[in-house]
């Protein structure tokens, strides 16, 4: 007889296996079914994020920055260094290693939640006593992009189903991703050695934060944007800024309004032909390719329509604002669904989903989401833009404060960049926060816990912050919203 759960989570990246953990702290049983390999062959909880997502990139954002500051930065401090070389191969080796201790540590936590983790590919099946059957083939894997066909090597059945399937990069008409000389974000984080020439396409997050650590290391870095619009999600002040620096200062190439023609690949090197913003043809010879043009959805092969469930035009499985999906406890959560392809959004739903499985009210928060862009300086932000504000017609008031003026910013020689705080001018009630620095990713914390807790520009701007240190950036600005901040 087919093994039955209280919850079955279909992926085990941050939505799923956050959601299969809070499950089973809740009493449930719990299987979680995964089938990602490692390029080892390794089954692999953790999903993109912690595979070949957020983590491993950090790991080599930070590899770079060290690399960067040693050649650039040190000589201010009075440090003088003799020759600085970098090993790729070691570089790669620490970051799977840091990949590798995240994994192992949520098979960890799923032993100590008591979750059993079904290695292989799942697909609902319908409807079987007491709720849903889900096959688990257990030959699946080997890839990110995940959607293995393959016999039933074992049926479960799970009176609640949440789907987390996460999504995979989307990859150019006729463009095939090798992997090796045309990349996605895979690729892009599993070079063996520098490119001379690193094209980009698309000036998103990904191509942002995977063509700054190859240009820290050297690489000749072109990025071909179809937008007009540079960095459109941001706030106008925090993107003209930014586009200042990654262009002006770190000499990125940033091409916008271009429009991509033939990919033509050869033994070493890819040719991109494209036409720019004035419509003039134009080439780009470059030694490897990163396509970074966004990511679709995965829903091959999960068996949709066996519980009667449709993907929408762009997809996505359609859910109400608490992730419900139209068949009867079946949750969606993540990637899979709308909203921001963002690890801690699905986190967060998965948390929620799991708390209605066990009549608690779970909740998601959808306006205190915060975004971060790992680039250097790093850009994040929670709430609304102020072209957003002005669009709506929302009266409001503008705080501003630069981290030149902050004695602890310029003690780390990080004084780029500022902190932007829109608050609604009736009510004072914090509507957005945008933040460009080095540290912004941590600091951005400080204002999502604002606007979660509903509050004013002034109980921040009164609230004691520590001195020295980069969180008075954030009250400065705040004490900005009404003209009172008091270094500047
Ligand atoms: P993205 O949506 O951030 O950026 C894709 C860019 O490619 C856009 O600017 C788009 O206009 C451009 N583009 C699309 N088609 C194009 C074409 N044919 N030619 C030229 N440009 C084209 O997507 P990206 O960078 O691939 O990231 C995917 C997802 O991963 C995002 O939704 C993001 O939320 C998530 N992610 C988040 C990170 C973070 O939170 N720091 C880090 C990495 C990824």
């Amino acid at each position: 007889m087919a093994k039955q759960f209280d919850v079955a989570v279909i992926g085990g990246g941050p939505a799923g296996y956050v959601a299969a953990i809070r499950a089973g702290q809740l009493g449930f049983s719990v299987a979680c079914i995964e089938q990602w390999k490692t390029p080892k062959g390794e089954a692999s909880l953790g999903g993109t994020c912690l595979n070949v997502g957020c983590i491993p990139s950090k790991a080599l954002l930070e590899s770079s920055e060290n690399y960067e500051k040693v050649t650039e930065k040190f000589a201010d401090h009075g440090i003088t260094v003799g020759k600085v070389e970098f090993d790729v191969a070691r570089m790669i080796a620490r970051k799977d290693s840091i990949v590798s201790k995240n994994t192992r540590g949520i098979e960890f936590l799923f032993r100590k939640n008591k979750v059993t983790w079904l290695k292989g590919h799942g697909k609902l099946a319908g409807k079987a006593e007491g709720g849903y059957k889900i096959d688990v083939s257990g030959d699946a894997g080997g890839s990110a992009a995940g959607s293995t066909a393959g016999s039933a090597a074992e049926s479960i059945t799970a009176k609640h189903v949440i789907i987390a399937t996460g999504s995979k990069a989307r990859h150019l008409p006729n463009v095939p991703v090798d992997n090796k000389i045309i990349c996605d974000n895979e690729g892009a984080l599993s070079l063996t050695a520098v490119p001379k020439k690193l094209g980009v396409i698309g000036a998103g997050v990904i191509g942002l934060e995977l063509g700054s650590v190859w240009r820290r290391l050297g690489a000749d870095v072109t990025v071909l944007e179809a937008l007009p619009a540079f960095l459109g999600a941001c706030d106008d002040a925090v993107a003209k800024e930014a586009w200042k620096i990654f262009t002006k200062e770190q000499h990125l190439k940033i091409n916008l309004s271009v429009k991509i023609g033939d990919i033509v690949q050869a033994k070493n090197g890819v040719t991109v032909f494209y036409t720019d913003a004035d419509s003039k043809a134009q080439r780009l010879e470059c030694d490897r390719l990163i396509v970074s043009i966004g990511r679709i959805p995965n829903t091959d092969n999960l068996g949709l329509d066996s519980v009667g469930l449709k993907i929408d035009e762009r997809g996505f499985i359609p859910v109400d604002g608490h992730c419900r999906t139209s068949a009867a406890n079946i949750f969606a959560v993540g990637d899979v669904v709308r909203g921001p392809m963002l690890a801690h959004k699905g986190e967060e739903e998965g948390v929620m989903a799991a708390e209605l499985i066990a009549g608690q009210a779970g909740h998601v928060n959808y306006d205190a989401i915060p975004w971060v862009i790992y680039t250097s300086p790093e850009i994040a932000w929670v709430g609304k833009t102020e072209q957003q504000l002005k669009a709506d017609g929302v009266q409001y008031k503008v705080g501003s404060f630069p981290f030149s003026a902050n004695g602890r910013a310029l003690s780390q020689g990080e004084p780029q960049g500022f902190v932007k705080v829109l608050a609604d001018a009736r009510t004072d009630r914090i509507l957005g926060v945008h933040v460009l620095h080095a540290h912004a990713s941590e600091q951005i914390a400080e204002a999502v816990l604002a606007m979660e807790f509903m509050a004013s520009s002034e109980d921040v701007a009164r609230t004691c912050h520590a001195h020295p240190s980069l969180s008075e950036v954030m009250k400065e600005a705040m004490l900005g919203v009404d003209q009172r901040s008091i270094h500047i």
